[in-house]
């Protein structure tokens, strides 16, 4: 699905989200910034098209890697970018040992794997002692009449512009449904708990739309 709509990823991202996305994105790299040096190892996991991970690669300084299993995704990341390391691998058996990254992000991905919970357990693993672990994901809206109005943009606007431009429809109709299947911010947080992450909390992006969840490996 991902190969398919590579072509048109970035393009459908900034218009749908009105660019919004960039902002969300920015926000990953600030939450990090404070537990991050440019001596850390970050590892940017289903890093699609690449834009999370250069933002860290360019504001932070550190070393990046972006991992992804979709490789026409990948060889449009490694366009934008050559100083950032992006490798195939699956986000489910990631191609790392245990205990090497300072830091772990993963945006709009986590929803998009088999099992969440092994998905955490990926992103624990590979996390050293105390490293962070940064979640961005659709969320669920706060605000009752805000939550019905992005359903509506979600399910018949989105599939529309999404399949026009893109030329897969379906791929813009699986969004909202995965979005409706995915676990909200309590639960989330407490899976990562559960995961065995530590000091794990969470900030709604755009009054839920999306929320940034955080933690670090005990
Ligand atoms: C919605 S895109 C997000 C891309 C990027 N992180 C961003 O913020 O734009 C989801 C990405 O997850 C990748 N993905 C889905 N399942 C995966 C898996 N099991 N292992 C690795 N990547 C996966 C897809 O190939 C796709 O590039």
């Amino acid at each position: 699905m991902f190969a398919r709509i590579s072509a048109r990823y970035d393009l459908l991202n900034h218009l749908l989200s009105v660019n919004i996305d960039k902002r969300w994105r920015r926000r990953v790299v600030e939450k990090l910034k404070p537990s991050v040096s440019h001596e850390s190892r970050i590892l940017d996991v289903a890093c699609g098209t690449g834009d999370l991970s250069i933002a860290l690669f360019e504001n932070i300084g550190a070393r990046v890697t972006g991992v992804d299993f979709c490789r026409p995704m990948l060889e449009r990341a490694a366009r934008k970018e050559s100083g950032i390391a992006f490798v195939e691998g699956d986000a489910l058996q990631l191609p790392f040992d245990n205990a090497v990254f300072d830091a772990v992000t993963i945006a709009f991905g986590l929803r998009n794997l088999s099992s969440v919970e092994q998905g955490l357990g990926e992103l624990r693993r590979v996390l050293k002692a105390n490293g962070r672990a940064a979640i961005l994901e659709f969320s669920r809206p706060v605000v009752p009449g805000f939550r019905l109005l992005a359903a509506a943009y979600c399910t018949r606007v989105l599939p529309r512009i999404g399949g026009l431009i893109s030329g897969s429809r379906s791929a813009y109709e699986y969004l909202p449904d995965s979005v409706s299947r995915f676990p909200d911010q309590e639960k989330l947080s407490a899976m990562m708990s559960e995961t065995g992450f530590a000091d794990v909390g969470f900030e709604n992006l755009t009054g839920g739309v999306a929320a940034l969840h955080t933690g670090r490996r005990a």
